[in-house]
């Protein structure tokens, strides 16, 4: 556990000492505790919550109400790591003085440090208003899940040299635009570490290869609770699934066998109110 609060000074320094930053997404409360024990430097409430929590297919219909009800859950549970909420699809992107009033709401309702959201030289003019607001900001360029489907489907980025450098572009317009750090999704290792080296701020990869500047996964991914689709970029660090359910087929078992609730689970009457409450019963 921290015992002080992540700022974005520190997130910015780990890369001038060569210190890989560790970064989860949590939800809830639960998972912001695990969070801040684990001691992790970032905590993104992402907005992948519509797939592993809500049960929805992508992330474009989360709204801006999901995103603060859960940040101000997550925030409830997790003081030390510095606290990411994601910008929902088209919080951000009809003008400028929307975004800086939804970047605002999330950290006004919602309590998160700072927000992230996707997009690369056209949301370069945004990311420097809401920083120019007050508001410190983490960029997610690469695989951007909100337009996958104008991207082709979830797919690796930047395969050609020319898309590569398009990607490199983005990240320099990125961290000109006061961008605190980036998220680099799904790209091929070596461009991970060309754009790392290309920006002063730290490069948070997912499925970026090793050589950025930390790495986030979906924890709900890495721990095996959401296995519909697993991306070639996850590692399993344990399956959870499997453990929840045999809890549940046991408690199923014992329920209809009438071996749950155990003494030990059941609160007493002392044998005085108990005859008191049969002899009025009966009368
Ligand atoms: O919403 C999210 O969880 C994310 C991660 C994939 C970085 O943006």
């Amino acid at each position: 556990m921290k015992t002080q609060k992540t700022t974005i000074l520190d997130i910015r320094k780990a890369k001038q000492e060569k210190r890989k930053l560790v970064m989860m997404t949590a939800y809830d409360y639960p998972f912001g505790l695990l969070a801040d024990e684990a001691g992790v430097d970032i905590v993104l409430v992402g907005d992948s919550l519509g797939m592993v929590v809500m049960g929805l297919d992508g992330t474009v219909e989360v709204t801006m109400e999901n995103m603060i009800h859960h940040i101000q859950a997550v925030v409830r549970g997790c003081k030390g790591p510095l606290i990411v909420g994601d910008m929902p699809f088209m919080s951000y992107n009809i003008s400028i003085q929307e975004a800086i009033r939804n970047a605002g709401r999330l950290m006004k309702e919602g309590g998160c440090d700072v927000v992230k959201l996707e997009g690369g030289v056209d949301f370069a003019p945004t990311i420097e208003a809401i920083v120019k607001a007050g508001i410190p900001v983490q960029g997610h360029i690469g695989l951007t899940p909100q337009t996958a489907s104008a991207l082709g489907g979830f797919k690796m980025q930047g395969r050609d040299a020319q898309a590569a450098m398009n990607i490199i572009e983005d990240a320099k317009a990125l961290e000109e635009a006061g961008a605190f750090s980036m998220i680099l999704e799904a790209v091929p290792a070596p461009l991970g570490q060309l754009v790392a080296e290309s920006v002063s701020v730290p490069v948070i990869g997912i499925g970026a290869g090793a050589d950025v500047d930390g790495q986030v996964l979906v924890t709900h991914d890495m721990v095996g609770l959401f296995d519909k689709f697993i991306p070639k970029f996850v590692k399993q660090y344990t399956q959870i699934r499997p453990i929840i359910l045999e809890a549940l087929g046991e408690y199923k078992k014992e329920v209809q066998t009438a071996a749950f609730p155990a003494p030990e689970h059941s609160f007493k009457m002392s044998d005085e109110v108990l005859e008191q409450l049969k002899s009025e019963l009966k009368s």
